[in-house]
């Protein structure tokens, strides 16, 4: 099997990342082996369980685990409480206990609801992750941000709860719709930027392979991105201060999401985001144009969007920019790059300048 290991290292909370083709698998004869829970709740939305749900169940159930699988609506839009209170319930009726586990089996939406709900069902039960989506298998399965939205925002409810293990099987990605696909591309661009600057050259050079989903590409490159998140969560696991770098694109990125109504996707608003950083930086005196030029011609090489969109009301954006959750006393924080591969996040940028990205013509 081609496949890559590696290790989130958080001491006795420490978990592995299985990466490559057929993991799916895997996933039975590892649990088997190394067991997590005496029973398991595959958790789903019913997109994906429609899909991969019923090879899991077998599976398991064929390796003599016992499991049942539990789904609610696909959508950002069932990421609330009132889903991970009805998910409890039914874990409740079906005699789930401590002894017992959950498997997040989705993209970020149910890996942050199944992470929330075994953080807190009876006081915590261990859980392992199998993204399906891209942005899911670079970004939010690992590192253990669990969490729901509410109506004054997004994941404004949730807990710092890790993983037992995280299963990623390329091969899933054949059926997630090319806009996701595009969207996770945003997120894998941002380590590049953020932190490595040869991997940052490789996604420019690899563009048609990744795009083809070539192992060969596919496989390092989702390696590389997990390896960056393990190594600052490593560091930070609750973002005192370096795991706030993960958040390059999103300050910009998510007000403009919100502004749109969720109209544009997570990851199309933060290629937004990333664009509008990179020229915050050159106006603030922090990076050079050349990285936003550079910016702007790795995300149009994967067609991504640059601009805020001219029909997005800008003193909304605004609005949204000051009940951001990294938003203290009204001081905004921006990740700024200041070159390819290094990013300084700071609150001293000019309200001029601000105003300059989101009024660019
Ligand atoms: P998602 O979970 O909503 O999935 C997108 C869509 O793709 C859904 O309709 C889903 O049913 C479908 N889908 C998933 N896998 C599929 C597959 N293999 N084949 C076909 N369809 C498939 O969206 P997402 O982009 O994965 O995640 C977004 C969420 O992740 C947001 O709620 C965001 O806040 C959260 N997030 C969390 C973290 C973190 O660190 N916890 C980081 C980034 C994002
Ligand atoms: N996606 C940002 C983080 O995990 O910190």
């Amino acid at each position: 099997m081609n496949e890559q290991t590696l290790t989130v290292g958080l001491d006795e909370r420490s978990y592995p990342i299985f990466i490559g083709s057929n993991v799916l698998a895997s996933v039975a004869p590892r649990l088997e082996a190394h067991p997590v829970g005496k029973r398991y709740a595959i958790i789903s939305d019913e997109t994906v369980a429609g899909i991969y749900g019923q090879r899991l169940l077998d599976a398991l159930t064929k390796a003599g685990i016992g499991c049942s699988l539990i789904t609610f609506p696909a959508g950002e839009e069932h990421k609330t409480s009132s889903t991970v209170t009805r998910l409890a319930s039914e874990l409740a009726q079906q005699g789930f206990d401590r002894g017992d586990a959950l498997i997040a089996l989705g993209g970020g939406v149910v890996g942050d609801i199944t992470g929330f709900l075994a953080s807190i069902y009876m006081r915590g039960i261990p859980f392992v992750q199998i993204p399906t989506t891209l942005l899911s298998q670079v970004d939010s399965s690992v590192g253990g941000k669990t969490g729901v939205d509410i109506p004054e925002g997004k994941n404004l409810i949730g807990t710092f709860y890790q993983p037992r293990a995280v299963f990623i099987d390329i091969d899933v990605l054949a059926t997630l719709p090319e806009q996701e696909l595009r969207g996770g591309l945003a997120e894998v661009i941002k380590y590049g930027v953020i932190l490595d600057a040869a991997f940052f050259q490789r996604l420019l050079e690899q563009r048609e392979q990744i795009l083809d989903l070539e192992p060969s590409a596919l496989i390092p490159m989702i390696r590389t991105c997990c390896a960056i998140k393990a190594q600052v969560v490593e560091e930070d696991e609750r973002e005192g201060g370096l795991r706030r770098i993960l958040n390059f694109g999103h300050t910009i990125g998510h007000a403009v999401e919100a502004a749109s109504g969720f109209e544009i996707i997570h990851g199309f608003a933060v290629a937004i985001g990333m664009q509008a950083a990179a020229e915050l930086a050159g106006l603030a005196d922090y990076g050079d144009a050349r990285v936003a030029v550079a910016i702007r011609e790795i995300l149009e090489a994967y067609g991504l969007p640059t601009e805020i969109p001219s029909s997005l009301d800008r003193a909304m954006i605004r609005r949204y920019l000051l009940s951001d959750k990294k938003t203290v006393d009204g001081r905004i924080f921006f990740v700024l790059p200041t070159t390819i591969g290094r990013v300084t996040v700071t609150d001293q940028v000019a309200e001029e300048a601000i105003d300059a990205v989101l009024n660019r013509e």
